[in-house]
């Protein structure tokens, strides 16, 4: 027996840690394991290569994927679809584990709806926006990544009496920036789902000042949105940040806002992909490895179009279906704990 695995989307650390898992497993069951390079453009290529235990060999703690990843999304190349279907046949995979976040995983859910492919996805994204988990994995070290630059911003922030502003990842969801800024400490933090007014921001920093406090770190989501009734970004602004398949930008005109209404001296910082660079941390080894196991126990059970999901401390099988579709918006009640902590 054959099985396949891709990585599809924006890598995140712990890719490698799932596919070692879906390896030893299968090997240690008689399986062999085919991995396709590039996400499902790989698939649509033919381009694989066959895992050995000297390829996984050594890729627990490394960042990023050995198979290479892509954004090549099926649904949107439908012509596709054949082809690739026809190279699983060539290879003739019992079924295929897809490793991807909310928008490779849609694409699993109708390539098994609406063509009958035998997939089992696994979900990994830093932006832990994935419904039907609690957790993927990949945020638990970005968060580490965020907390760490918000404590270093922190001394120099103080030395010169600065309001630090921090733009981070996390696409249409908050969590990267209200996981990050209540460990780091931070004294405002925006996120996409509750859209904030610049004077309410400037107020919290003015309060601080006067309360002997005169820097401040701000923690800014790349889709945090102001209030249409206080709008400050120009059109080509809105344009540049929010429209566009990658977000970011809002860091640098907020850092600008608040020093023109506030006089207090303000700088950016965007911390980009070194969100998802290097080495996974612990918990994400952990849960990429139990991930990558269970899902090898679902292809043995024929469980397609399922995905593995945290919930609570099990590893559970849930229809891909019930998973995607929406966005895992971040928890009110985490929320409701940074807020009580901002100025
Ligand atoms: O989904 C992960 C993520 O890093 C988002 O946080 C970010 O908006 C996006 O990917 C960046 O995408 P790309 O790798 O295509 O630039």
């Amino acid at each position: 027996m054959r099985i396949g695995i891709l990585t599809a989307g924006g890598d995140c650390p712990g890719l490698n840690a799932a596919i070692r898992a879906v390896v030893r497993s299968a090997f240690s069951d008689g399986v062999d394991v085919l991995g396709i390079r590039n996400g499902y453009l790989g698939l649509f290529e033919n381009d694989v290569e066959p895992l050995t235990r000297t390829s996984i060999s050594g890729i627990l703690p490394r960042g990023g994927t050995i198979l290479g990843t892509s954004r090549f999304n099926p649904a949107k190349n439908e012509q596709s679809i054949p082809r690739m279907i026809e190279n699983c046949q060539a290879h003739q995979l019992a079924g295929l584990i897809v490793v991807g976040g909310e928008g490779s995983l849609s694409a699993a859910r109708d390539l098994c709806r609406d063509h009958q492919m035998q997939i089992v996805g696994v979900p990994k994204t830093i932006d832990n926006d994935v419904c039907g988990t609690d957790y993927t994995f990949g945020f638990d070290t970005a968060v580490s990544i965020v907390t760490d630059a918000i404590d270093r911003l922190h001394s120099t922030a103080e030395s010169h009496h600065r309001v630090m502003v921090v733009e981070v990842m996390g696409r249409h969801t908050g969590w990267i920036a209200a996981h990050g800024g209540i460990a780091g400490g931070a004294d405002v933090i925006l996120v996409p789902e509750h859209p904030f007014r610049i004077s309410r921001v400037c107020d919290l920093l003015l309060q601080r000042k006067q309360q002997g406090r005169a820097f401040s770190i701000v923690v800014v989501a790349e889709d945090a949105h102001t209030h249409a009734d206080e709008d400050f970004l120009t059109q080509e602004q809105g344009v540049s940040f929010y429209h566009h398949d990658r977000l970011g930008g809002i860091g640098e005109a907020l850092a600008a806002e608040i020093e023109r209404c506030t006089g207090i001296q303000a700088r950016v910082t965007k911390l980009g992909y070194v969100q998802r660079g290097g080495s996974p941390t612990a918990f994400d080894r952990i849960l990429a490895t139990r991930f990558g196991i269970k899902a090898y126990e679902m292809v043995r059970a024929g469980e397609w179009g399922h995905m593995t999901a945290l919930r609570g401390t099990r590893i559970v099988s849930v229809p891909l279906e019930d998973a995607v579709g929406d966005l895992k918006r971040l928890d009110e009640e985490i929320y409701r704990v940074a807020e009580v902590f901002f100025g």
